[in-house]
């Protein structure tokens, strides 16, 4: 078990490549909180609980500061420590730029890059006092290579890019490492939202010649979380299938 006994934070948890990050965490031996904004982490975690597992739910908007303040001090209270924190939770609102509301590039920001932020600084002093920390966050591979209607996610996912090389200089000392991934296209109900013509058409720029499955994601979790990556620091792995930049 590569995660045995630690206790992991998953935003985002409830659905896609969370729900994947989640189940493949407790199959490591990980305890896990998860935090997301849909009801359905209750029955994910009474489910998981019943099987043998330790999973907990709190209903916790990543972007609301004092939300996100009060769940960490819950989990610190329940656990003692936070080993692991995998700032997944992401929204996309598309627009072309010209189209593109306040409110749609204000809602994106939110959750996608204060939530990091929020998440981050709440846990962060815990693992400081620890010595010990793994924060891994979802960046894109649109981060990189562009994506058509997407100024808001991109400039997101192309920030947490920054941010976690940040972090690494800022806490490496502290044992603690930050990095992201870089998922390509993958098999959830946010690219199920993307129209059917545009899915094929996007799956012809994937070498892998296949879309990426939330668990292919929950593995990069897995492995940056781990004590096996212990001196990777402030890196962005993209897990894409090899599609065109
Ligand atoms: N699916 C892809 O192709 C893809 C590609 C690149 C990056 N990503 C990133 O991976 C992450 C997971 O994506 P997914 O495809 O599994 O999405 P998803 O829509 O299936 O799941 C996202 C989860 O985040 C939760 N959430 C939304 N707003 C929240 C908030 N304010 N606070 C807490 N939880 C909130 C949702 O309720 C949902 O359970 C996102 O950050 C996304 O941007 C996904």
């Amino acid at each position: 078990m590569r995660l045995k006994n630690k206790i992991a934070i998953v935003t985002g948890g409830a659905s896609g490549i969370g729900l994947a990050t989640v189940h493949a965490f407790v199959r490591e031996g990980a305890s896990v909180i998860l935090w997301d904004l849909s009801e359905k982490g209750t029955d994910i975690a009474k489910k998981l609980t019943e099987a043998g597992h330790r999973v907990t739910f709190a209903k916790v908007s990543v972007a609301n500061k004092n939300e996100v303040q009060k769940a960490t001090e819950a989990v610190i209270k329940q656990f003692g420590r936070i080993d692991i924190l995998i700032n997944n939770a992401g929204i996309t609102k598309d627009r072309t730029l010209l189209k593109m509301s306040k409110e749609e590039w204000d809602d994106v920001i939110s959750v996608n890059l204060t939530g990091v932020f929020n998440c981050t600084q709440a846990v962060v002093p815990i693992m400081k006092e620890q010595n010990y920390g793994r924060i891994v966050s979802a960046s894109s591979n649109v981060a990189i290579r562009g994506n058509y209607g997407q100024t808001n996610y991109v400039a997101t996912k192309a920030a947490i890019i920054g941010m976690v090389k940040v972090w690494a200089l800022e806490l490496g000392r502290f044992g603690i490492t930050a990095n992201c991934i870089a998922p390509g296209f993958i098999k959830t109900a946010m690219t199920d939202a993307i129209p059917e013509d545009v899915r094929n058409q996007m799956i012809t720029h994937i070498p892998a010649g296949r879309w990426g499955q939330p668990e292919d994601i929950a593995n990069g979790y897995v492995y940056l979380a781990s004590d096996e990556a212990s001196f990777v620091n402030g890196i962005c792995l993209t897990i894409d299938g090899g599609a065109a930049r």
